[in-house]
C-alpha cells in the first residue's frame, strides 16, 4: 500500500486516486482508536500552524478541523470573514498572503466560489484544503461520508447509495459521487428534476425522480438539504411540497420491505427532507458521521502534512 497521498493539496476528491482514499480511510482508523483513548492527543503536528479561513458560515466542518488539529497538537488560528478586514475591501490573496506572513503553514479554506481553494494552492505557498467551494467539491465531507458507510456496512464496493434532494447546489453531492464510484459503490441521485444537473448522466450516476423507486434500490441514503440560500429562482412550489414528494418519513421506511442506512451531512431541515423521528432512529447514522469527520480530518491533515515515518 502507498505511505503518502499523490497531492500536494485536498482540492476535491475528483484529483484524488482510489489509493490516497484507501491510504486515508486506512489513517482516519488509527486516528479513530486514539479519539477513542482518555488522552486523545498525539503530537504529529506540534510544529505545524494551521489556519481555519472561513468565508461562509459553518458548524460542523469547522469544529471538527479545529478539534483535529488540536488533538494532533497543531497550533490553531481562526479566521472569520464576517468579523475581518474583508469588510475594508481586503481581498483574499490579500487576506490569505497576510496570514501566511505569520509563519501559518496549511490553510483550510471554505469560500462561496467554486475554484476558490484552487485559485489558492496556484497562488500562495501553503498547503491548501478545500473546506467546500461554492456548489462545487466538499472533500473531506464526502471521505467522513464514505468512511461512515465502510463502517457501517463493512465495505463501501458494490453498496448502492442514492443521493438525495437538491443535488443541483450542492457541493457534498459532487464529491460524494467521485468519492463512491472511486472505492467501486454503484450511484444513484433522486429529487426534482429541476434540481439534478443535466451533466450527472455522463459522470455514470443513474437519476431517479420517484422517492419510493429510489428508496426500494438503495442500501444507503444520503439526504441532502434544501439550499433556500443559493437559489435565486424557484426550483419547486413550496417547502411543503417538497416535502410530500420528496419527505424521507417512518411511515415510508416502515413501507419498505429492507432496512436502509440514513445519512445526511447536517444541518438538518427537520420536517422537509426528513422527519425527525427517521433523523433520530436507528436508521440513521448522522452523528457518527459526525464523529468520523474529526478522524478523517485528522488523517488528511497529518498525511498532508507528510509527517508519516518521520
Ligand atoms: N456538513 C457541513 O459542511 O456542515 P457545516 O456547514 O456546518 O460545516
Amino acid at each position: 500500500m502507498q505511505s503518502q497521498l499523490s497531492v500536494k493539496h485536498l482540492l476535491g476528491i475528483k484529483e484524488l486516486k482510489k489509493e490516497d482514499i484507501q491510504l486515508i480511510f486506512e489513517t482516519a482508523d488509527q486516528f479513530k482508536q486514539v479519539l477513542n483513548r482518555p488522552i486523545k492527543k498525539v503530537p504529529s503536528l506540534r510544529d505545524i500552524t494551521i489556519a481555519n479561513v472561513f468565508f461562509e458560515n459553518s458548524t460542523r466542518t469547522r469544529l471538527s478541523f479545529e478539534l483535529a488539529e488540536k488533538r494532533l497538537s497543531a497550533d490553531v488560528v481562526n479566521f472569520s470573514s464576517s468579523s475581518s478586514s474583508v469588510k475594508k475591501g481586503e481581498t483574499l490573496l490579500d487576506t490569505v498572503n497576510n496570514i501566511l506572513a505569520m509563519k501559518v503553514d496549511m490553510v483550510v479554506l471554505r469560500h462561496s466560489s467554486v475554484g476558490a481553494a484552487h485559485f489558492l494552492a496556484r497562488n500562495v505557498d501553503a498547503k491548501i484544503i478545500n473546506a467546500g467551494d461554492g456548489t462545487h467539491e466538499h472533500p473531506t465531507q464526502a471521505l467522513l461520508d464514505a468512511f461512515s458507510i465502510r463502517e457501517k456496512l463493512g465495505a463501501v464496493a458494490g453498496k448502492k447509495v442514492c443521493i438525495f434532494g437538491d443535488i443541483l447546489h450542492s457541493r457534498v453531492a459532487l464529491s460524494n459521487i467521485f468519492a463512491l464510484q472511486k472505492i467501486g459503490a454503484e450511484v444513484m441521485v433522486c429529487g426534482p428534476n429541476t434540481l439534478i444537473p443535466k451533466y450527472l448522466g455522463e459522470l455514470g450516476v443513474k437519476i431517479e425522480y420517484d422517492l419510493r423507486k429510489a428508496l426500494e434500490w438503495c442500501d444507503v441514503a444520503n439526504v441532502l438539504r434544501i439550499q433556500l440560500e443559493r437559489q435565486t429562482i424557484k426550483y419547486f412550489p413550496s417547502l411543503r411540497e417538497y416535502s410530500l414528494y420528496y419527505g424521507i418519513n417512518k411511515e415510508l421506511l416502515d413501507s419498505l420491505n429492507k432496512e436502509i442506512v440514513i445519512m445526511h451531512p447536517g444541518p438538518i431541515n427537520r420536517g422537509v427532507e426528513l422527519s425527525s423521528d427517521v433523523a433520530d432512529s436507528h436508521h440513521s447514522i448522522i452523528l457518527d458521521q459526525v464523529e468520523n469527520g474529526v478522524a478523517i480530518r485528522m488523517a488528511v491533515l497529518y498525511l498532508l502534512a507528510g509527517k508519516q515515518g518521520q
